[in-house]
């Protein structure tokens, strides 16, 4: 695996600050950017926070713990990110927003330096076209909360480097993470199949089939899933869901993508999951 020093992480949302925290973890340096310093100082706090659940449970020393939040420097510059090896993108899922800042950050950082992205279902080859590198640019998702759950889904483009693949797998892996490869479809495979199920779901309580505390009572106990998947909606953001919908509808082509009408309601509402305090279910 190439030497990685730096990691810079863009975003410090719950995805950004969660995977600012992994590399920390590992010992590698992090420069956390986001446009907001109030958005970091939240992220700072969740990283704080994360990492106190680990110590009271034994896992880590409080030194341990100081230490790796001592390795992590946050910034609103994004000139930064030069001193990166590695680039994690986890902004918004917003393809315009997103190449607008792969083109940047092409011209601010090192030659040698990955740019990778946490995106859930954005193709990787458009993100790579945005930049002179695209042979250097990979997908890399993590599931939420990335401090827990144990999958890197690794996307690779049409151009996409063997080496830099193997960089950034051996980095997951450092991360202790198990990794599963994806061609560059919309969705790649968590989503393709999450999403459409989660859907189902919303379609299932629009259509009156049941309450959605017996849906998801109904996969929890049925499917022995952690969370029901309304409660998880609400987790990932329905935001989140709608915008991953319409990409694989739009990506795929077939109706059975087509976004359920509760869902874009909700989502019209502001009614966006845990994040504003209501979705599915009430936050307050
Ligand atoms: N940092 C550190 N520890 C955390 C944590 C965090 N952010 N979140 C949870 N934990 C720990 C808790 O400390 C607790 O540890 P112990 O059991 O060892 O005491 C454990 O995780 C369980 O947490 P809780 O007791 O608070 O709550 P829970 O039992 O409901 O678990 C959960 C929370 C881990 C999120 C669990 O409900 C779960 O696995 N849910 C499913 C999550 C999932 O499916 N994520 C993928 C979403 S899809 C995605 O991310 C892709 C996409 O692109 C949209």
């Amino acid at each position: 695996m190439a030497d990685i020093k730096v990691i810079g992480v863009l975003g410090s949302g719950q995805m950004g600050l969660g995977i600012a925290q992994l590399a920390a973890v590992a010992g590698i340096s992090v420069v956390l950017v986001d446009s907001s310093d109030s958005a970091l100082q939240k992220g700072m706090q969740g990283i704080r926070s994360s990492l106190q659940r680990f110590v009271k449970k034994g896992e880590l020393t409080q030194e341990a713990a100081n230490d790796t939040l001592a390795k992590v420097k946050h910034t609103t510059s994004l000139k930064e990110m030069s001193s990166a090896d590695v680039i994690i993108e986890a902004i918004v899922e917003n393809e315009d927003v997103k190449k607008h800042l792969f083109s940047e950050l092409d011209r601010i950082v090192k030659p040698h330096t990955i740019l990778a992205s946490n995106t859930s279902s954005i193709s990787i080859n458009r993100l790579a076209s945005a930049t002179r590198r695209p042979h250097q640019v990979i997908g890399m998702h993590f599931m939420n909360p990335p401090p827990i759950m144990k999958l890197v889904e690794i996307v690779r483009g049409s151009a996409t480097a063997d080496g830099v693949f193997a960089t950034i797998k051996a980095l997951a892996e450092r991360f202790g993470k198990t990794v599963i490869r994806s061609q560059d479809y919309p969705g790649f495979i968590v989503n393709r199949i999450l999403m459409p199920m989660i859907n189902e779901v919303f379609y299932t309580l629009y259509t009156g089939v049941a309450t959605k505390e017996d849906i998801d009572c109904g996969m929890k106990l049925g499917t022995s899933h952690p969370m029901g998947p309304l409660e998880l909606a609400d987790f990932i953001g329905l935001d989140v869901c709608l915008s991953i919908m319409k990409i694989l509808h739009h990506g795929l082509g077939e109706s059975k993508y087509s976004p359920c009408p509760l869902l874009v309601q909700y989502v019209d509402a502001g009614y966006l999951g845990r994040k504003s305090g209501k979705g599915v279910y009430s936050y307050h």
